[in-house]
């Protein structure tokens, strides 16, 4: 039977990238796909995930939640990167929606209509799952498990030098989680910067006749341009599609089951991921962490997606 799965997003072209493979893929059953602002503003992140839905009309659409700010704002954006309206400046047009829900709502709906059966893919920051366990209290035990994209263990954050940007956007969401009692998967920038997407991922696209290759062939250029003025890299990191693989194929991954948590006011450190790696650890409140890929084959399962994408017409 096909995995329940809410995918929390805020596209960004690697949220984008998921969203199409996880929409295609039969041993998942996308739910719900709540908005989270992040790469982007809320605002925006809602008409994207409401676009990405509209452009690739998967045979049954989710439920769709529209994402508010955090409570302390967004101290930064992932525009450089994912380009102006985060998905390579295409501004795509979407319907206007009547019944905006809100993310934390239909995340706490669907937990509890199907309890323990479902998984949260967290592909932003942590805003909607923290709003959504504090209205809820039961909520983290409902939960069959959350995966979420997001901090370092070893190597350095990539929005500053200690954080990942997930985390950055709104630390104060991200201990919260980490903190709750739901049972997690934490994939780290450790192992998503591993895996680099080079041109070569052209050749392979669906063809531009279908919906999935039109709409990767639009965002995915501008996306390749910036990573090489930006960090003089000759291709991409498709971070949250590398979390999404570590849900669908998780023996391509290695893991260790590590104590962490999240600094939230740091004047160097603030939205840095901490590992409680002492002999007897006091952190509580344990998480499964990746700490390894196999990334040829993730490489291949990513492009075999695409491929399927493809296929919808
Ligand atoms: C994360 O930050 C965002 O820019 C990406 O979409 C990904 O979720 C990587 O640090
Ligand atoms: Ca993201």
């Amino acid at each position: 039977m096909a995995r329940k799965v809410i995918l929390d997003v805020d596209p960004g072209i690697d949220d984008a990238i998921a969203l199409c493979l996880a929409l295609s893929d039969p041993r998942l059953d996308v739910v719900a796909v709540t908005a989270v602002g992040g790469n982007v503003s809320p605002e925006q992140a809602t008409r994207n995930v409401q676009a990405i839905i509209e452009l690739l009309d998967p045979p049954r659409w989710p439920r769709i939640g529209a994402a508010s700010m955090p409570d302390d704002g967004l101290p930064v954006d992932g525009r450089r990167v994912h380009g102006p309206d985060g998905l390579g400046g295409a501004n795509f047009a979407v319907a206007e929606l009547h019944h905006r829900r809100p993310s934390e709502k239909v995340i706490s709906d669907v937990l509890r209509s199907d309890p323990d059966s479902v998984t949260i893919l967290a592909l932003g920051p942590l805003t909607n799952v923290a709003r959504a366990f504090q209205r809820d209290p039961e909520l983290p035990s409902l939960v069959g498990r959350v995966v979420m994209m997001g901090g370092a263990v070893r190597g350095p954050g990539n929005i500053t030098a200690a954080a990942e940007f997930n985390m950055y956007c709104d630390p104060q969401s991200a201990r919260a989680v980490f903190r709750s009692r739901c049972t997690k998967t934490l994939v780290p920038l450790d192992v998503t910067n591993q895996v680099v997407m080079t041109y070569d991922l052209f050749h392979e696209l669906p063809a531009e006749s279908t919906r999935a290759g039109k709409f990767l062939r639009t965002i995915l250029p501008p996306v390749f341009r910036s990573y090489r003025q930006e960090f003089g890299l000759e291709g991409i990191h498709i971070h949250d599609a590398v979390a999404l693989a570590a849900l669908t194929d998780a023996e391509l991954f290695a893991t260790e089951e590590m104590v962490g948590d999240v600094e939230t006011k740091g004047e160097l450190t603030t939205g840095a991921t901490i590992f409680d790696r002492r002999r007897v650890p006091v952190f509580q409140h344990n998480m499964e962490v990746a700490v390894g890929v196999d990334i040829e084959k993730v490489k291949a399962q990513v492009m075999r997606g695409l491929e399927r994408a493809g296929r919808w017409g």
